[in-house]
């Protein structure tokens, strides 16, 4: 049997991984600021993790929700107190699009409207809500067409404040990334997150913060959204929340009242997952990785913005994006080939760095370093004679 052709593959087979590096099966050893999509939080195959899951393993990896599973709870518990929402309810499921088709459905339920506002360039998943709220039409199927999704320009207040006095009694949700991820690095501005606050409280509708890629303390603060000083009424989360394991969930505001049967799920909230989601929440406590990731961060970004040949260095934390002019195009290509580090992309021109939270000003060095020299060989050198002319 074929495997179903839908991903364009770097001809690299990864057989070991461990903090910021992976290895070929070769031994070829590569540093990885791409983090497998933003997954690998507290760094590939940490001892901590791999014990808590092993340990989980030998006692009980499935049952269903139909009983009771006090390892949700110790999440629960532990995921309210680091992401500072106590009081929020927790929903596990497995995926990102997962967690935001149950978030959108919920707002939903909630609110006995249809009408949710998403953003150009955002991405929410690939199942049916998910996608449809998601600007991109290639990936959007016939049957997941639909007119209830309306798209604004992100960023735009004006054209915010305009849909919710035209429409507001219609919304449901308004659902937006802290940093689009996908869409190529945009930050969402804190006057923006702060108006779209105050509209769906106004208007009875959901402010939907989906955190799946710039949540979990990626942006230096658990969610990117809380640098506006403004709470959500839903938190969608995945990636960095099981650093590989598969595992998602929201985090839902106390005034949304669950009732039997509303959302559901067979896998989510399994023991396995959620010793692997523990493990996580531990070690970015233990290890300080949220402050780690800020400080990263910036260091990153500041040596960015000295080197000329790329443009637009933008992100926070250790979600970091920047332009790469033409001359240059291949640049992502090269830094893979010939100096063995994994980059992101965002097509059709932007580098995504998203790293392992526990990257060390060690690693970081030798990705910049990497970088320079990468670039160094792509630019056309000028002649020291012709730069003497240029500078007569
Ligand atoms: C912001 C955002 N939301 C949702 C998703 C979908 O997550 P998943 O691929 O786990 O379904 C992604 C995936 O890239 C994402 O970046």
């Amino acid at each position: 049997m074929k495997l179903f052709d839908v991903y364009p593959l770097n001809n690299i087979t990864i057989t070991k991984a461990q903090g910021s590096y992976v290895w070929d099966e070769n031994g070829v050893q590569y540093l990885d600021m791409y983090g497998g999509h933003a997954v690998i939080s507290i760094g590939h195959t940490h001892p901590h993790w791999v014990k808590r899951i092993e340990e989980q393993l030998e006692k009980i990896a499935f049952y269903s929700n139909s009983i009771i599973i006090p390892i949700q709870q110790e999440l629960a518990e532990k995921l309210g107190k680091i992401s500072g929402k106590e009081e929020y309810q927790l929903f596990l499921c497995n995926s990102g699009a997962e967690a935001n088709e149950n978030a959108l459905k919920l707002a939903s339920f909630h609110t006995n409207r249809k009408k949710i506002i998403a953003f150009s360039k955002s991405f929410h998943g690939r199942t049916s809500l998910a996608v449809a709220a998601t600007d991109n039409k290639n990936i959007v199927a016939p049957v997941n067409e639909t007119d209830n999704i309306i798209f604004l320009p992100f960023n735009d207040e004006k054209a915010l404040q305009q849909c919710f006095d035209e429409h507001g009694k219609e919304i449901a949700a308004v659902i937006v990334e802290g940093i689009q991820g996908v869409g190529g690095i945009n930050v969402a501005s804190d006057s923006f997150l702060q108006l779209i606050r105050s509209l769906t409280t106004q208007h009875s509708a959901v402010y939907i913060a989906d955190s799946v890629q710039c949540g979990y303390g990626r942006s230096g603060k658990f969610f990117s959204h809380d640098y506006a000083g403004v709470d959500a009424d839903i938190y969608t989360m995945a990636k960095g929340m099981g650093n590989g394991f598969p595992i998602g969930g929201i985090l839902i505001a106390p005034n949304i009242k669950p009732k039997h049967g509303m959302l559901g799920t067979t896998f989510g909230g399994n023991h396995l997952a959620c010793a692997a989601a523990l493990a996580v929440l531990e070690v970015i406590e233990q290890e300080n990785l949220i402050d780690m990731a800020k400080q990263r961060g910036m260091y990153i970004i500041n040596k960015l913005k000295n080197i000329d040949a790329i443009k637009n260095v933008r992100g926070k934390g250790l979600m970091i994006g920047f332009d790469v002019p033409d001359e240059i195009k291949d640049l992502k290509k090269k830094l893979l080939s010939d100096f063995n580090v994994f980059t992101g992309e965002s097509k059709p021109n932007v580098i995504r760095l998203l790293p392992s939270l526990a990257l060390s000003r060690k690693q970081a060095d030798e990705f910049l370093e990497a970088l320079n020299e990468c670039i160094e060989e792509m630019q056309p050198t000028t002649p020291k004679g012709e730069l003497e002319k240029v500078a007569d």
